[in-house]
């Protein structure tokens, strides 16, 4: 089978058409995977899927693993559900991220599959950080490149998680404090080619730099990795299945769309190493 891969942009995200996640797939893996090392963000279209069959295509790109601060779905303990409720004001991951960056191994890719999305809005942003650490000058590669960043989990807690996850999710992990340390430029791991690992979510300091030049380094950086020129962005359909590599990029949902539900599953691939 030939698969239909349609480009977002040229830098990040492809929309995949006609497969059927819920049958075999087994001998488009290997197209599926090099398309997702090759655009970052992979929208495949018009599925009907259990959270089983969600599951089963995750670990296709690796081990799945239960996230800290949320109670999954009965009966699939790698599964959880993120909700906004129509009189809810707030969003889950509102800030730009990439996901578990607090762990000492992060997450190397998440799965997102849209239940219900609000008629217009809802959408979700995602930005390359190949792309953006590519676009800087070399001296400024030359200058990031031996520094260390530390990630909070406690940064910006309330806004990324408020109250978006399963009803009485909350559980004794959420007063839970993860912090990790990673290089400031990443290595990928199937490519080599280099990226900016920071995130206005979570990154709090730059190891070695006084507090004003880690503050004013991480605005630039942050400011210069959200430029549009590195960027796609989602529509959700009922059915829209998304799958994003947390080593590369970062993502943000849009808050846009008070008065309107909208509920997704999530399923978190483990790190690779
Ligand atoms: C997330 O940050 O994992 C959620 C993204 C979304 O709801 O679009």
């Amino acid at each position: 089978m030939i698969l239909e891969i349609k480009p977002l942009t040229p830098t990040i995200g492809a929309e995949i058409f006609d497969l059927d996640l819920s049958s075999g797939y087994e001998g488009i893996v290997d197209d599926v995977m090099r398309a997702f090392v090759q655009h970052h963000v992979l929208v495949i279209r018009d599925q009907q899927l259990t959270p089983a069959d969600i599951v089963r295509f995750a670990r296709c790109f690796g081990p799945v693993g239960a996230y800290p601060f949320a109670k999954p779905l009965d009966g699939h303990p790698e599964v959880i559900a993120i909700i906004k409720e129509p009189d809810q004001k707030t969003v889950f991951g509102g800030i730009w991220h990439t996901d578990s960056a607090y762990l000492a191994s992060p997450s190397m890719a998440s799965v997102l599959y849209a239940i219900e999305v609000p008629k217009v809005g809802g959408d979700t942003l995602f930005s390359n950080q190949h792309a953006a650490f590519e676009a800087l000058s070399a001296d400024m590669q030359n200058r990031l490149r031996p520094l260390n960043a530390v990630h909070s989990s406690v940064k910006n807690h309330s806004k990324l998680r408020s109250s978006h996850l399963q009803s009485g999710s909350m559980n004794q992990q959420d007063k839970k404090h993860f912090e990790a340390t990673h290089s400031v430029v990443r290595k990928h791991p199937v490519t080599g080619r280099e990226s900016l690992y920071l995130s206005p979510a979570h990154t709090t300091h730059i190891e070695g730099l006084a507090v004003d030049e880690s503050d004013s380094l991480l605005q630039q950086l942050f400011e210069h990795a959200l430029s549009d020129d590195f960027k796609c962005r989602v529509r959700w359909q009922p059915g829209t299945l998304a799958i994003w590599d947390n080593r590369c990029t970062l993502h943000y949902p849009i808050n846009d769309y008070h008065g309107y539900r909208r509920e997704m599953l999530r399923v978190t691939i483990e790190s690779d190493g």
